[in-house]
């Protein structure tokens, strides 16, 4: 039976030329602090185009933020805007400095030691700071959700928070914004929004068939679009349609009400968190595993994603959901995305060490029966060999 709740404050403003926009979605009175990564924003023109619609406002800037945002540099922001006494928070990046952002935001008038909100998941927070964001990479969903990640250096921890108190109050999404990206990106971003629509929907059926439908549009949209998107030469409607597929793939509309699994992210935080590989390169590698692993208890999903995402009708149901499993590891390999450790140097001998950092991180439950143990994903992860 079919129950839930569905909550979701983020403004969205997209087009072509929003930035400007930026000047009556931010209070007038507001002392912003405009926190950005390396140096891609202010390169491209996009951070010039926010000091200027952000006219006389006070502003100061918080650059420097990385791939994988770290706590170590988050601090410095959440010292900075102590003692500044800043109050509007403005992310201009991916979904590394808008979570970034959101850690910041919940961080500055936090009671305990800020490194308990990822210990606690996020659970404590009882405010944040107001913030918005200028979205640059399409690929998280961060700028429509509630949730972030941050990675602790000292520790190698990499864990995910979520509070309803950071989800944006805006996000200003400019399809034209994504024509510097290189292609590594774009090409991330299409398999990162295309795994959050898995983790999502191919689980077990609960007769939700809007969430399915409007999973497989996303999935069918992505799959069309990504010759497109990859070529450089790649025109506003592609790179706005992958926006926008990227943006519901996680601002929890497809996943109200229904189960959902995310083991392949967890796995993939820690492969992140150990040697360092792209998000979405992680889930490439682990989402064909699992899915492999896991085919009995996903069987009925399977077949449906088989039949309505990639119209394969022929053979008996384990050849359908072979093949299924194929063509989901043929697309991540189309997109130059390698789907084996070994890609990356790494083999049977890394695995230990994987299992005991989800150990550590108590994350021994996962999948949407709760039933991906450590073993379930040592399996996973010497199918991924
Ligand atoms: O640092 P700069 O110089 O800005 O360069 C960035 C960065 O090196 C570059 N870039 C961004 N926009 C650009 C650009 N280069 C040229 N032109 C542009 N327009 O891209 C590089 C990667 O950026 P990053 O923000 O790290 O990528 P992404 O958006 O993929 O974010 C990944 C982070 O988000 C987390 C991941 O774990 C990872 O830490 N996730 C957050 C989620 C959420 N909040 O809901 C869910 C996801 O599953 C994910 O876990
Ligand atoms: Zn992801």
């Amino acid at each position: 039976m079919l129950n839930f709740e569905f909550y979701n404050p983020t403004r969205i403003v997209f087009g072509n030329e929003t930035i400007p926009r930026l000047d009556e979605l931010v209070p007038a009175e507001a002392r912003v602090l405009v926190l950005y990564g390396g140096q891609s924003a202010r390169v491209n023109g996009t951070l010039g185009e926010v000091r200027e619609a952000l006219g006389s406002r006070e502003v100061q800037e918080f650059g420097g933020i990385e791939p994988n945002p770290s706590y170590e540099t988050l601090m410095q922001a959440v010292e900075l805007v102590r003692s500044q006494r800043l109050d509007f928070l403005l992310a201009v990046g991916g979904g590394s400095v808008i979570d970034g952002t959101k850690f910041v935001a919940a961080a500055v008038g936090y009671d305990a030691n800020a490194w308990d909100i990822l210990e606690t998941r996020g659970v404590n927070i009882r405010g944040a700071l107001p913030f918005g964001s200028v979205l640059t990479l399409p690929a998280t969903g961060s700028e429509m959700n509630q949730s972030a990640v941050v990675t602790r250096r000292e520790t190698q921890a990499k864990l995910p928070f979520r509070s309803p108190h950071v989800f944006p109050r805006f996000s200003i999404l400019d399809p034209s914004k994504t024509y510097t990206l290189p292609v590594r990106q774009l090409a991330n971003g299409v398999a990162d929004a295309f795994t959050h629509v898995m983790e999502q929907y191919l689980t077990y059926p609960v007769d939700a068939r809007v969430q399915d439908r409007f999973a497989e549009g996303l999935l069918q949209t992505l799959i069309e679009i990504a010759p497109q998107v990859l070529d450089e030469s790649a025109d506003y409607d592609s790179r706005a349609n992958l926006v926008w597929s990227a943006t519901l793939a996680l601002n929890g509309l497809i996943g109200a009400g229904v189960p959902q699994d995310w083991s392949t992210h967890m796995i993939g935080h820690e492969l992140t968190a150990l040697h360092g590989i792209d998000h979405a390169r992680t889930l490439a590698i682990v989402l064909p595993a699992n899915l492999q692993v896991r085919r009995q208890a996903k069987r009925h999903k399977l077949l449906q994603y088989a039949a309505r995402v990639w119209q394969i009708t022929e053979g008996d149901e384990e050849q359908r959901i072979d093949a299924a499993i194929e063509r989901t590891r043929a697309f991540f390999e189309k997109l130059g995305l390698p789907t084996h450790l070994a890609d990356y140097q790494l083999g049977v001998n890394d695995i230990d060490a994987l299992i005991s950092q989800l150990e550590t991180h108590r994350l021994t439950r996962l999948g949407e029966s709760g039933d991906v143990t450590p073993a379930v994903c040592r399996r996973v992860l010497e199918a991924s060999l």
